[in-house]
């Protein structure tokens, strides 16, 4: 059985861990897209050439672990503004996506690029400061660091040419500002049944 799950949105809105729960509840593969973009952005802060880097990508590039920090997280956004590293990264993706079983994507392009053809697309959003707070729970250090990152990664992503942040037009929105993680996973889960 082939079914795709397409969840997008902006940094720290919870799309991580409502893939995860979806993966885990109904037997999907899950790629984490953004952390192919954070490998690339680790390898040039490192001196290699983005493109290169994009289309040389290997499982050890991914399993490295410094890749969640805030500055990975700039990097990534910054190297997924060239359309060369997305053009090098749109297979890779295209193939999980149709694997056999499931599979859940998040990112930001998924359900408008990657894959527009999902059987279930989720835009899962919240308030800037709601994000900053959540991922500062995470991080630590200075909150008002922390959401001027958000809100310059939110401003990167949505204003490139190439790909740029946004719900697709048969998306269903979902706003965590105000769910816990357990209300957000049951209406990300109840769209899943719906379609499956
Ligand atoms: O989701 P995550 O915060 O790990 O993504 C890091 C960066 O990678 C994002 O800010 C975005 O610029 C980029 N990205 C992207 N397309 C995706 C996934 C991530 O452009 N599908």
């Amino acid at each position: 059985m082939k079914f795709t799950v397409a969840i997008d949105g902006p940094a720290a809105a919870g799309k991580g861990t409502i893939s995860r729960l979806i993966a885990a509840r109904f037997g999907f593969a899950h790629l984490d897209t953004g952390l192919l973009y954070r490998a690339v952005g680790a390898k040039v802060a490192e001196g290699a050439e983005a493109i290169e880097a994009a289309q040389s990508l290997s499982e050890s590039d991914l399993a490295r672990d410094d890749l969640r920090s805030l500055e990975a997280g700039q990097a990534a956004s910054k190297v997924a503004a060239i359309p060369e590293v997305r053009r090098a990264l749109l297979e890779f993706q295209r193939r999980f996506a149709r694997a056999e079983g499931g599979a859940v994507l998040d990112g930001r392009d998924i359900g408008t690029v990657i894959c527009p053809e999902a059987d279930v697309k989720l835009f899962v959003t919240a308030s800037a400061e709601v994000r900053a707070h959540r991922r500062w729970l995470e991080v630590g250090g200075d909150e008002a660091q922390v959401l001027a990152e958000v809100r310059e990664r939110d401003e990167r992503d949505m204003n490139r040419a190439d790909a740029p942040l946004r719900p697709a037009e048969d998306a269903v929105i979902i706003d965590t500002s105000d769910l816990s993680i357990d209300e957000a996973a049951d209406r990300a889960c109840a769209e899943v049944l719906r379609h499956r």
